[in-house]
C-alpha cells in the first residue's frame, strides 16, 4: 500500500477493554506521547473480535491492524482470549487468500494486570515492522 510522502501509516488497534486498554489509558494519564496515527476500537474482550471486523478495517484503508488482548489465563470472560486468537487466525488465513501481506496483521496477548509490557512500545514496534 502506497503512502503519500513520508506520512505515518494508518493503523487500527482492536483492544480488549481490560489489561491492554487500561495500559493505554494509563499512558494517557501519565501523558506519555502516543503515536498519533492509530485509532483504537475497544472491545469488552478479545473474544468479541470477528474476522469480518479485521477484514473491514483493511477494506476501509488500514495499512495495519493490531489486535490486543489479555493473556489466556487472565481473560475476564474465561475463554474469550482463546476465542479471539482463533478468530485472529481465521482472519490471518483469509488475508493470505486475498493476497494481503500477513505482516500487516498482528496479535499480542501478553497483557495482564501485572505484566510489565508497554502498550506504547507494542504499538511503536508494530509501526516499525510495518514501515521497515
Ligand atoms: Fe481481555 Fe478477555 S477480558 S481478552
Amino acid at each position: 500500500m502506497e503512502r503519500e510522502g513520508n506520512s505515518e501509516p494508518k493503523i487500527i488497534v482492536f483492544t480488549c477493554n481490560w489489561s491492554p486498554f487500561a495500559q493505554a489509558n494509563m499512558a494517557g494519564v501519565k501523558k506519555v506521547d502516543l503515536p498519533p496515527f492509530f485509532r483504537m476500537v475497544r472491545l469488552m474482550c478479545l473474544g468479541r473480535i470477528q474476522p469480518a471486523m479485521i477484514l473491514k478495517a483493511f477494506e476501509l484503508g488500514a495499512e495495519g491492524v493490531l489486535v490486543l488482548g489479555c493473556g489466556k489465563e487472565n481473560c475476564h470472560y474465561d475463554f474469550g482470549s482463546k476465542r479471539g486468537e482463533e478468530h485472529f487466525q481465521t482472519a490471518s488465513r483469509l488475508l493470505h487468500l486475498l493476497g494481503i501481506d500477513e505482516k500487516r496483521l498482528k496479535l499480542c496477548q501478553d497483557f495482564n494486570d501485572s505484566a510489565n509490557i508497554s502498550f506504547v512500545k507494542v504499538v511503536e514496534d508494530f509501526v516499525q515492522e510495518l514501515t521497515a
